[in-house]
């Protein structure tokens, strides 16, 4: 306790302190300052010391057991005595109830039964919005809009908050470099610098100003740590990642949503390097808490606790809990076996006394920062209110509308296929995707329900008129008959142009425990495909899926196609205003998009071999080089490909100096200030060379060469979303700090190093013209 306080007191000296000492704290020092700074105060510590001396130890473990009461998302617990436990204290959180009225029945019992009135902690898997589904993250993140995602955070906090939910379990910060992990959907893609201002984003808008604002929640990032380098990519599977992979392209992002001041964490299932992610020490203590200074809540994944024991480091529940709770999670999700054995091991002496007040206290000023204490219910009659308002809806479309990745659009008769004329009409609609209102919600849909979401078929409907509709669903995602594909050939055959809706079932095939070993179409999705393109048809396919699906044939035969992820309550009409061309597609890959599945795992940011295939060379003429021989090792679509309609040039790039120096980017990494100096300027003119107005993501990237330890062949150390007026140009300018430059060394350390440096302002992570520049000394 004293500790802590003495901490605080450190703190607020540093943090006055700051104007006049700008050169003489570490950046470190100055990070951990003010994430602590973020939900903790004097006051609300002082309140804490005061419960903490009237709590029994079984008040004390009830603040860190938490349970799902109401749709379990993973196995069950057995228990349904919460109204009892509740009143006893012996219940800190619970997930997955989710109406006001319920959660403020729950609250009564808490703040009015039990002994001490601590409210519990109300929380729930709010992943891509509450009621008014966006799209899915993997989606989101195709926007490269950090505003956007912030903007779509927020109104999830709004809704979610309106019903009493003031925890949310995202952002899923997990970097995902395999297709394979259902879980890809759920995040950013594949690189740690994106992953980050995304994370940020996302803490901001669920976070909001205040934390103790009534439609603020509290972000959870998670899986900590590693959960996307599952083995194989099959989910939960073992993970190996050596420290310095781990600090340079796993960390980051959760780093960054620590510093953002994310208010509690969510250690993962997997194992890492041997030790299972919620029993940890090096991660959650050494690194979260002591680098990173968290003083959040560390809430262990659904019976990761009890998960021990499968995984091999614990024989009972005793052990399991024992090990889980010293290595630093604080909350026991679903478990019950810190309920079941934490106060024994206290007194068996086995986990020391203090470490629980510490975790209690974790809990607590959670609870305090997010005004629990001062305002425990929520106003139910404000509930239905808060769902699905106009802009909020409004939101959804603009974000679908951003997801959209255009990933080819070939001409026909001379001209591209897309965007459709205006006045089309005598369209076939086919797949099993265009008229499916849950599917298009994508996985961990929260509230959100079929009845608000426009499919494509009812928005193309009401565009162009049902008759000029030719619906088949020609399959189903996985079967159909040939009866029903026959009808799909027909009706392409009497139509213009055919727009086709294949791809994935959200709930089935991606999302957790939703791995896939093959990656194509499923069912007899293919089959329907080639079908209907010998018809010599125009053919838009929308692939709707969780992930990138391999589909070399489609990518050859298909003149048009768009990846549509999931794309929420308003993927109908974010659709048919982007095949008609009123929004303009600015989506760009945030996944490596594969040719096979036999390429995963596949990114972009990848070390060099010491046998790279050579430049510019028939890759079978070559043997003993890095490479498969039945398939490219280039992906199908790179990390930063996206089409628009229309089409950008670069020009005069330019770069303010040729020469850093090592020492001084050091120096300057060291003090927030210094590092203003030490950076660099690069530029290039972006000109819309179409006719119609677009959004084109600038993107820049750097290599390494010459460091102690091999950098990856290109690394995204800025982006920007630019829109330009047809035939505008606009100078799109990137500031390098030494962050950019620096990198997780030979030594563990993230510093800069004398290298040769080549930089890229390029449309994605394949192109471009390269600058040199050199770090001397
Ligand atoms: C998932 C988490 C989720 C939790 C609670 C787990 O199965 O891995 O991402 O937050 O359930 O629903």
């Amino acid at each position: 306790m004293k500790l802590v306080r003495r901490a605080t007191v450190g703190i607020l000296i540093l943090l006055l302190c700051l104007p006049v000492l700008p050169t003489a704290l570490s950046d470190a020092a100055l990070q951990r300052a003010a994430v602590t700074a973020k939900f903790t105060s004097a006051s609300s510590e002082k309140k804490i010391d005061e419960l903490l001396r009237k709590m029994t130890l079984e008040e004390k473990v009830g603040q860190l057991v938490q349970y799902s009461a109401g749709q379990p998302t993973g196995p069950g617990t057995g228990r349904t005595d919460y109204n009892d436990m509740i009143g006893k204290g012996e219940i800190g959180a619970l997930f997955n109830v989710t109406a006001a009225r319920e959660i403020n029945a729950y609250q009564h019992l808490a703040v009015e039964r039990s002994r001490l009135h601590i409210p519990l902690l109300f929380g729930l898997d709010v992943i891509h919005g509450f009621r008014t589904e966006f799209p899915v993250p993997l989606g989101l993140a195709s926007s490269w809009d950090p505003d956007l995602v912030e903007k779509a955070s927020r109104v999830a906090a709004q809704e979610a908050s309106a019903s009493g939910i003031r925890w949310t379990f995202s952002p899923m910060v997990d970097i995902a470099r395999d297709a394979r992990w259902g879980r890809i959907t759920e995040g950013a893609g594949e690189d740690p610098f994106l992953g980050s201002k995304l994370a940020r984003a996302y803490v901001r808008g669920y976070q909001g100003k205040r934390l103790d604002a009534p439609d603020s929640i509290a972000a959870c990032p998670k899986h900590y740590v590693g959960y996307g380098a599952a083995e194989g990519g099959r989910d939960y599977n073992s993970v190996e990642i050596s420290e310095h992979t781990l600090r340079q392209y796993y960390l980051p992002p959760f780093h960054a949503a620590i510093d953002e001041g994310a208010a509690t964490l969510m250690s993962a299932f997997n194992s890492l390097n041997g030790v299972p992610s919620s029993a940890n020490p090096f991660t959650l203590k050494q690194i979260l808490r002591g680098e990173w200074g968290f003083q959040g809540i560390v809430d262990s994944d659904y019976t990761a606790v009890a998960e021990l024991m499968p995984h091999g480091i614990a024989n009972d529940g005793a052990t399991a809990a024992r090990r889980a709770f010293l290595a630093g999670v604080d909350m026991d999700m679903v478990s019950s076996l810190y309920h079941d054995h934490l106060a024994k091991l206290v007194r068996s002496g086995e986990v020391p006394q203090p470490a629980v007040d510490e975790a209690v206290r974790r809990v607590l000023r959670v609870k305090f920062a997010l005004g629990l204490f001062e305002h425990p219910y929520v106003d139910e009659t404000k509930e239905a209110g808060a769902m699905l308002r106009p802009e909020s809806v409004a939101l959804a479309r603009t974000a679908a509308e951003e997801s959209f990745v255009l990933l080819k659009n070939d001409s026909m008769s001379g001209k591209p296929v897309l965007p459709l004329s205006s006045d089309a009409k005598n369209l076939a609609l086919i797949g099993p995707l265009a008229d499916d209102p849950g599917n298009i919600l994508g996985s961990w849909g929260a509230l959100g329900r079929p009845q608000d979401a426009v499919t494509l078929r009812a928005a193309l409907a009401e565009r162009i008129g049902a008759q000029s509709v030719h619906y088949a669903k020609g399959a189903e995602i996985i079967g159909g008959s040939d009866d029903e594909m026959a009808e799909a050939v027909r009706s392409a055959e009497q139509s213009d142009a055919v727009i086709m809706a294949l791809g994935e079932n959200a709930g089935l095939m991606t999302g957790e425990a939703s791995s896939r070993a093959f990656l194509g179409l499923p069912g007899r999705q293919q089959e329907l495909l080639e079908k209907v393109v010998a018809t010599r048809k125009p053919i838009v396919l929308l692939i709707f899926s969780g992930r990138p699906l391999t589909l070399p044939w489609a990518f050859e035969h298909v003149p048009a196609v768009i990846a549509a992820w999931f794309p929420g309550v308003q993927a109908g009409p974010a659709l048919v205003r982007t095949l008609f061309g009123d929004a303009n597609p600015s989506g760009r890959l945030v996944v490596s998009w594969p040719r096979s599945v036999g390429q995963e795992p596949l990114y972009y940011n990848a070390l060099s071999t010491g046998r790279p295939p050579g430049d510019g060379v028939d890759p079978n003429e070559q043997k003993y080089v890095s490479r498969y021989i039945d398939e490219q090792n280039s992906p199908q679509f790179p990390f930063g490909y996206g089409l628009s309609y229309s089409s950008f040039s670069y020009g005069n790039p330019s770069i303010d100096k040729t020469q850093l120096s090592a020492k001084n980017l050091n120096e300057a990494l060291q003090t927030k200030v210094l590092a203003q100096k030490e950076s660099l300027n690069v530029s290039a003119d972006i000109t819309n060379k179409g006719n119609r107005a677009g959004t084109e993501t600038v993107q820049c990237y750097l290599r390494l060469r010459g460091t102690s330890v091999a950098q990856p062949v290109r690394a995204l150390s800025g982006f920007q979303r630019v829109t330009l007026a047809p035939r505008e140009t606009k100078k799109v300018s990137f500031r390098l700090g030494p962050e950019a430059f620096a990198f997780w060394n030979d030594q563990q350390k993230f510093a800069a190093e004398p290298a040769k440096v080549t930089l890229w302002i390029s449309a994605d992570s394949s192109q471009g013209t390269p600058a040199m520049l050199e770090i001397t000394k």
